[in-house]
């Protein structure tokens, strides 16, 4: 999309824009177009968007605003409740407004603590350089490998399966039914596509099943055993379809986000050598390089919020029902925020992106994917100094999941 095209569109032009094949490949020109009309903006009735960094993160914090939970579905689509995968993602906190939210928030973080996570460094090293040997031989005499089939969506699994208690022999499986599955992360959007989410989330459903009633028996020093501990306790614990659809979204949260992080991750090194071969020398480096990968090829695009009673948001009159967009990847090119906000720039500091959200649903995982990619990404660099693109990477087709499907890469 050019940015001369974009000049003086409406609102609701550039929203749909949005969803073309155009603007899913290259949104930032329709994000500028909205930034002509403001940080809040009112698009037509029951739809406002927010692209302004502070406003978004104001908005995030901003309890009147809800997610899309069962009562909001019941309005908008009534037959919600026949896609398994949809039921299954409500009785997940990220679909739970308080007070049912900060329970459900609470007793998975007493499973997934910062000691756990910081316990799996040396773990998800020991993934990292596996894979690594991996790549070696696929790309053994120049051969290209597709970075994103052979590493960047085998760690995030590889790295979830050990935390939730996922046997290695199943991690292939598991890997294809959170792909199924994440079509139902889109919501309705979607709907003539939700079957094969459908089927991912009734085979998941009996595997974790399986799993927790082995945990059950057999406990272990791990997030499942805790998990089921927080279920038995009954009273203020989790049901059992909580718990199950808590572990769903664990599973697909993390999943593809994180590949995207790592696939962008790379990307960004071949066109920036001189920051790459700083971060290959100086693994210290990869904090600040991997906050600028999530702000400026933010994963998740955008979020959604309701508001169920009539409020004023930051100036703007948002009338009950209205559905809020927050337009996480503008935010992160506001250039009230972040100076030229198009240069890709690891050293501009105070970086915080809105790549996570913020409130009370501010992602559980952040810690864990941030891990990953400073760990993955200068090693990477490290044991393969010949290391370069085959081909241009290809983009996943959607908005909202920015990421990349195929990368052919040469490690040799
Ligand atoms: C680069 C990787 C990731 C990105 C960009 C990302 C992004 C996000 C965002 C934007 C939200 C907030 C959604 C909202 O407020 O509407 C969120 C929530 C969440 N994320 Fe992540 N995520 C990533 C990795 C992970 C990982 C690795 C896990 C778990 C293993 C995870 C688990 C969760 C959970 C459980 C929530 C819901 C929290 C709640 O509702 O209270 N995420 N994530």
């Amino acid at each position: 999309m050019s940015a001369t095209g974009v000049i003086g569109m409406a609102p609701g032009e550039a929203v749909a824009a949005l969803v073309s094949p155009a603007g899913r490949r290259d949104p930032y020109p329709l994000y500028e177009a909205l930034r002509a009309h403001g940080p809040v903006i009112p698009v037509r009735p029951g739809l406002t968007v927010v692209v302004g960094y502070a406003e978004i993160s104001r908005a995030l914090r901003d309890n009147r605003l809800r997610v899309q939970d069962a009562a909001s579905y019941d309005v908008i689509y009534p037959r919600w409740r026949n896609h398994s995968s949809l039921r299954g993602y409500t009785d997940s906190m990220l679909y739970r407004n308080p007070p049912d939210h900060a329970r459900m928030r609470r007793l998975v973080s007493s499973g997934f603590t910062p000691a756990r996570v910081a316990a799996m460094r040396e773990s998800v090293e020991r993934m990292v350089h596996r894979l690594l040997d991996r790549l070696e031989g696929l790309g053994a005499g120049g051969a290209p490998v597709d970075y994103i089939a052979e590493f960047a969506s085998r760690l995030p699994i590889a790295v979830i399966s050990a935390l939730i208690g996922v046997a290695e022999e199943d991690q292939q499986w598991f890997r294809a039914m959170a792909s199924d599955l994440t079509i139902a992360l889109e919501g309705i959007t979607n709907i003539s596509r939700l079957g094969a989410a459908d089927q991912a989330m009734d085979e998941l459903a009996g595997y974790f099943g399986d799993l927790i009633e082995h945990r059950r028996r057999h406990p272990a020093d791990d997030m499942l055993t805790a998990l089921v501990r927080a279920h038995d306790d009954g009273g203020a614990g989790l049901g059992h379809d909580e718990l199950v659809g808590n572990l769903m979204l664990l599973l697909t949260a993390g999943f593809e986000t994180t590949s995207f992080l790592l696939g962008h991750g790379l990307r960004l090194a071949f066109e920036h050598p001189v920051q790459a071969a700083r971060l290959r020398d100086d693994p210290e480096r990869a904090t600040a390089y991997v906050e600028e990968v999530l702000r400026f090829e933010t994963p998740v695009q955008a979020t959604s919020r309701w508001a169920e009673t009539g409020m004023e948001l930051l100036g703007t009159p948002l009338e009950g029902g209205t559905k809020v967009v927050l337009m996480l990847g503008a935010g992160n090119r506001d250039p009230r925020r972040f100076p030229g906000p198009t240069r890709f720039d690891p050293d501009r500091g105070d970086i915080q992106p809105l790549s996570f959200g913020a409130g009370a649903h501010f992602c559980l995982g952040a810690p864990l994917s941030r891990m990953e990619a400073r760990i993955a990404l200068p090693l990477l660099l490290r044991r393969f100094p010949a290391l370069a693109a085959a081909e241009p990477p290809d983009h996943r087709d959607r908005w909202v999941g920015r990421g990349l499907r195929r990368f052919l890469i040469r490690v040799s």
